[in-house]
């Protein structure tokens, strides 16, 4: 490992839907306190390097450096500040930039920070925020020779653009609505393990088949569950750890990436290809960077803000082949039912080291800030202090970050080794 190596040497998240209902910014505050002291001796003025994701509540122009301001980070000579927007990818994308600030750029500690409180505002008004995300003002549409037009999606917006994706794969790959309603069952079992997660219940694939729909094929239990929360990350030099007395080895490294974007909206059902998503290309550039394989992955931090996200993303990191994903959710899931049915102290994670936490659709999704979670979780399975959900010998893990409706991917693959 090179001295300039990166680690994520410390995290930090607030629970979620505190009230009274904190300000994005103040749970990006409240997140990364709880990160700096979870390391004896570091605190604010030994960060050089900010990055911070957009909130939907309450924007700022140039959140980094906002917050920066806010919390006394700037002014100061040696602070880099960047903001990254790349929707529900952003903290994955965020981690990747930190590491190359550490690696390449010579800076010694970058913190990454996202906090959303999309709970906190009402439904009527998240509703009109969340649907402007693709709205298409018509003087810019300029026609291209092959162009796809958007079929304008009903609201709600982003629930309608992923549904088109699960009609789409059901067509084409003969996923099943039942396939599609296990992923939020599955999820909610995960989420029954994690003492922060807002679903302590699990629910059945007949809960969500009878919950009320959203979208042709997507019911509310199957929508990332909308929440308020902060979340921080520490990425440190191993240059910075030894000056420091701490130990070099201290946290995981992040070993490889990739990042790859689609269109911002889907094109109608009929119009959908495998030329608009990105997953794909995005793993396998992690994994060439890393010079790993999918079975050397321990633990897998995967997007699932509705379940065609999960079921693509089962399939894009080669746990499955192409068009597979549902049949391997219908799998696991009745796998670890009749487990449980026979050993009620069964751990799910023996044999779905997935979104050991739950994830958006049963962990809680403040908007923009839930990959940060993936990358929590996988923290807590590679320093082996993930408690009852523990991966035994976790060593290596994969996170995925998803933006917009497939529109930006960012995975990054983080290892335990020194
Ligand atoms: N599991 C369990 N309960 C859920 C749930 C879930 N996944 N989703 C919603 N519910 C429950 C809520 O808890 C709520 O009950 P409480 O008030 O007791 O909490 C009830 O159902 C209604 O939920 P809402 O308050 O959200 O209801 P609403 O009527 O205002 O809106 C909805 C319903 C339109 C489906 C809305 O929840 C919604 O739009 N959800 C999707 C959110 C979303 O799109 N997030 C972004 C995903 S895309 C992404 O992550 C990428 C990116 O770049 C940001």
């Amino acid at each position: 490992m090179s001295r300039n190596a990166a680690r994520l040497i410390g995290v930090g998240m607030t629970r979620l839907n505190p009230k009274p209902v904190p300000s994005p910014s103040r749970l990006m505050q409240q997140a990364l306190d709880a990160a700096l002291g979870s390391i004896p001796g570091v605190g604010l003025k030994d960060i050089s390097g900010l990055i911070a994701i957009p909130s939907l509540a309450k924007p700022h122009f140039m959140e980094a450096h906002y917050f920066a301001t806010q919390v006394g980070l700037l002014p100061a000579k040696h602070v880099q500040c960047r903001t990254i927007d790349t929707g529900g990818a952003g903290p994955v994308a965020a981690l990747l930039s930190a590491q190359r600030m550490v690696a390449e750029q010579g800076l010694d500690l970058v913190a990454v920070v996202a906090g959303d409180a999309v709970k906190g505002l009402d439904s009527a008004e998240f509703l009109r925020r969340a649907d402007a995300t693709c709205e298409v003002d018509e003087g810019d549409v300029v026609k291209v020779e092959n162009s796809k037009t958007m079929e304008p999606l009903p609201s709600p917006v982003i629930p309608n653009g992923y549904d088109r994706v699960a009609q789409y794969q059901m067509q084409q790959y003969g996923l099943t609505r039942s396939q599609l309603a296990a992923v939020s069952a599955l999820m909610s079992i995960m989420a029954s393990k994690h003492p922060y997660a807002l679903t302590r219940t699990p629910r059945t694939v007949k809960d969500v088949l009878e919950a009320q729909l959203v979208a042709p094929v997507t019911s509310v239990l199957e929508c990332a569950r909308r929440a308020d929360g902060g979340a921080a990350l520490l990425v440190a030099s191993t240059r910075f750890l030894e000056r420091r007395g701490l130990d070099p080895g201290l946290g995981v490294v992040v070993v490889g990436g990739g990042e790859a974007s689609g269109p911002l909206y889907p094109p109608s059902v009929g119009g959908i290809t495998e030329d608009m998503f990105s997953c794909e290309e995005a793993a396998e550039q992690a994994y060439r960077e890393a010079q790993v394989g999918v079975r050397d992955i321990d633990f897998f931090g995967l997007y699932d803000c509705f379940p065609i996200c999960l079921i693509r993303a089962v399939e894009a990191v080669g746990l499955c082949g192409k068009g597979k994903g549902g049949l391997y959710i219908e799998h696991k899931y009745q796998e670890i039912l009749f487990r449980l049915a026979n050993d009620p102290n069964f751990k799910p994670q023996e044999v779905f080291p997935i979104n050991t936490h739950g994830g958006l659709q049963a962990f809680g999704a403040p908007w923009e800030v839930p990959a940060m979670y993936n990358i929590i979780e996988a923290f807590h399975q590679l320093t082996n202090t993930a408690g009852d959900r523990q991966v035994a010998n976790a060593r290596r893990a994969l996170v995925y970050g998803n933006g917009g409706i497939f529109s930006h991917s960012a995975v990054a693959i983080l290892g335990n080794g020194r």
